[in-house]
């Protein structure tokens, strides 16, 4: 059933209460069947909940981990300077640990540092604000963001146009809109039809359980599938383009996205459909020169075996791969839209101009 396409895309999935001093997630785990609040108190919480996907998606990971450094500062009782920052520097290696692929939490996490590093010498109060404002203005920009990376996106479609995504790019993901589901919200919020196929995704059913779950509640046109019928659909002429997120993006545009993606790449060219990445440029690694660089996070097989059923899906010997993320080839990219507009190829040049 429909709810407001507001209420999707406004959806509060990191908030930080001011007055209770108190971070609180929605738990992503436990969608769509419950939408719950939990509240991150300890390191070790923190890190949980970004491993077992509590909180998930580049972007939103990111925006997580900035609140999260704060809220550790302020459990810090060093009185002097040095210790303290040793002591926040040993937390921020601890949630940069906890999941390797996405950037955009060792971005935030660096972003959080070299405010630390700037406050330094302020009273603990003045360096503990200085802190708040940071992650504010990382959650702030990441809105900003989204919202003209959807009108990028949706300047690529047109009324009627069929478009297949993979995993879960919304503002689950993100903060509001979302990066690869942000021009379909849009497109509903003008009165535009976009048909979306949504990929399940498997293991984890990010398609099914978040994007489907959004799009549908927001009134979008979505049809949910699994991964192997994608190649049906596109043969079918019931896909204009793909539109899908990332998790870091490489120098040449060799992009890291969740595992499947590659594959809807490399049969969007055998069908001529273009591939759209969508994601801001906290994404972007120009420290890495290409997908070969990107570190794949690899995670427990149990997540094939027996996650979802009531039942064990294979016997218990069987040896499985459960890699989380694949590299999408920067040939297979027609174009990479950030906030800043649609790059093109050769990405090498168009990439580094987004950073001059
Ligand atoms: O393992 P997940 O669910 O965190 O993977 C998420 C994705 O791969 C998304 O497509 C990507 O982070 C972009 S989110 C705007």
């Amino acid at each position: 059933m429909p709810i407001s396409l507001k209420a999707v895309t406004h959806a509060q999935n990191i908030r930080y209460d001011k007055a209770a001093e108190a971070l609180y997630i929605i738990d992503q785990s436990l969608l769509p069947n419950e939408e719950r609040e939990i509240r991150l108190r300890t390191v070790d919480e923190m890190v949980e909940a970004i491993q077992k996907l509590r909180v998930r998606g580049a972007p939103a990971i990111g925006i997580c981990a900035a609140y999260c450094l704060y809220a550790l500062a302020r459990t810090i009782e060093e009185p002097d300077a040095a210790a303290f920052q040793a002591r926040l520097r040993a937390y921020s290696a601890q949630l940069n640990a906890s999941r390797p692929t996405a950037v955009n939490l060792s971005w935030a996490l660096g972003e959080m540092g070299q405010t630390a590093a700037a406050h330094a010498g302020d009273s603990r109060p003045a360096l503990l604000e200085a802190l708040y404002q940071r992650a504010v203005e990382i959650h702030q920009d990441d809105i900003a963001k989204c919202r003209a990376i959807s009108e990028h996106g949706l300047s690529l479609l047109k009324e009627g146009d069929g478009v297949l995504t993979h995993c879960n790019a919304g503002p689950l993901a993100t903060s509001r809109y979302g990066t690869a589901q942000g021009p379909f919200f849009l497109a509903a919020e003008r009165g535009i039809h976009i048909r979306v196929f949504a990929d399940e995704t498997r293991p984890l059913l990010q398609g099914a359980r978040l994007t489907s779950y959004e799009l549908h509640r927001a009134g979008v046109d979505v049809t949910l599938i699994c991964d192997n019928m994608a190649s049906m659909v596109m043969k079918n002429g019931w896909v204009q383009a793909c539109f899908v997120g990332c998790d870091r993006i490489a120098a040449n545009g060799d992009t890291a996205n969740k595992i499947g993606t590659s594959g809807v790449a490399i049969l969007a060219k055998h069908y001529g459909i273009p591939v759209y990445v969508l994601g801001p440029t906290s994404t972007i690694d120009l420290s890495c020169p290409d997908g070969d660089h990107i570190p794949i996070e690899l995670r427990d097989p149990e997540e094939i075996k027996t996650l979802w059923y009531d039942k064990p899906m294979a016997l218990p010997g069987v040896a499985c791969y459960n890699p989380s993320f694949d590299v999408t080839d920067h040939t297979l990219i027609s174009g990479i839209v950030t906030e800043q507009g649609i790059c093109r190829p050769p990405y090498t040049e168009s990439l580094a101009a987004l950073f001059r």
